[in-house]
């Protein structure tokens, strides 16, 4: 059956059931998006959180590896690990999204290209080959057949856009989300990294609509823990136009992931707290907010970045990073020539799952 361009014809949006789940995901959204809004250093929980998805993210399509390597490789020093660089370029294409929808104010097909882009480091772009097919992993069987050449991919992706950019629909932007991700992975414009730039398209639209207003919710953790379900139910939906369980089962993801992330925030903030306690009493001759903060932004850091951040010569920079290392605040490591310094008490902030 042919995929139907949006909005979709004789289709039920707002069942019972719909309309009760969505009022507590959009209850709990609204909570993530006032108490994100009160704190005070918002980059470093962006940066953090960006990293956990792309890790979580790439994590979908097997890309698996550790917060320590990511961490290695954020430092260039040199480090080199493949799947790590592909959870950076991922958390890169998170970036060039973001900033493009804040300067420009829409959702277009360049962008969707562009974060693709920068995901796979190729030029890739639309597929212009046909024979793309999505199989059964186990039995190799074709489940679904997406559009095949590239004008009408292009016609499709113009549909998408139109329906992401109107805002006079009367449909709820957080239904809207769904129907989006539905529609962009059966257009599955490209010859990989659907699914990932489906994932990122999900964030920037909430944030176009004001939903949030920093791209720090992300359901790939959720996707990744019920997996099965997310690919059975793509084919339930194009079977029997059961978008129903569809919906719900995206707004059941954006209550678990706000509450999460409202969890995550604020573990982050008490050690946050904690550090800078530790760090004061510990060392209040080199205390200052901007070294407390550089070593909350990069994870690991290093001392070039100190001299930067803190204005402050080499030889003065990795005296204050050997200090904090003898209090126990940092580890270090060497990593090629160079020396990082591991914020290891964050590192289990983020890790814990
Ligand atoms: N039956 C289906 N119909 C439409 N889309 C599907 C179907 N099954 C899976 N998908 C989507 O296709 C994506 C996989 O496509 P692709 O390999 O191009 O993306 P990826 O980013 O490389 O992989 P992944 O999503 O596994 O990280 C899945 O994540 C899902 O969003
Ligand atoms: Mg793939």
């Amino acid at each position: 059956m042919e995929l139907e361009m949006l909005p979709y014809k004789n289709i039920e949006l707002k069942t019972k059931k719909v309309l009760e789940q969505l009022t507590v995901s959009s209850r709990v959204l609204a909570e993530l998006k006032g108490y994100s809004n009160t704190i005070p250093n918002m980059h470093i929980l962006i940066n953090a959180v960006t990293i956990k998805e792309a890790k979580d993210s790439s994590a979908i399509e097997n890309i698996v590896t550790t917060h320590d390597d990511i961490y290695k490789v954020l430092t260039e020093s040199g480090y080199k690990e493949e799947n790590a660089k592909e959870v950076v370029d991922y958390r890169n294409a998170i970036w060039t999204g973001y900033e493009q929808i804040k300067k420009e104010g829409y959702i277009n097909t360049n962008t969707i290209i562009k974060i693709q882009r920068t995901i796979e480091h190729n030029n890739a772009g639309i597929r212009k080959l046909p024979g793309t097919e999505l199989k059964n992993s186990l039995t190799g069987e074709t489940i679904y057949t997406p559009p095949q050449t590239e004008e009408e991919i292009r016609k499709y992706l113009k549909n998408l856009e139109d329906f992401i950019n109107d805002s006079e629909d009367a449909i709820d932007p957080l239904i809207k989300v769904c129907l989006i991700h539905y529609q962009f992975e059966s257009i599955h414009p490209f010859y990989d990294a659907n699914g990932r730039t489906g994932r990122i398209l999900n964030i920037l639209y909430l944030v176009l609509n004001k939903l949030i207003d920093s791209p720090i919710l992300y359901l790939s953790k959720y996707i990744n823990q019920t997996r099965q379900e997310y690919y059975t139910l793509f084919n339930k939906v194009r079977k029997n136009d059961c978008f129903e369980d569809w919906i719900l089962y995206i707004l059941k993801g954006v209550e678990i992931t706000s509450k999460e992330t409202i969890e995550l925030i604020e573990r982050m903030q008490n050690e946050m707290k904690k550090y800078k306690d530790e760090f004061r009493l510990k060392l209040p001759k080199i205390y200052s907010k901007e070294l407390l903060e550089s070593l909350f932004y990069e994870v690991y850091t290093k001392i070039s970045y100190i001299e930067k951040a803190c204005s402050v010569t080499r030889i003065t920079a990795t005296s204050y990073l050997n200090q904090l290392e003898k209090i126990g605040l940092l580890e270090s490591e060497k990593v090629g020539r160079e020396k990082i310094y591991k914020n290891m008490r964050l590192i289990k902030v983020l890790s814990d799952d």
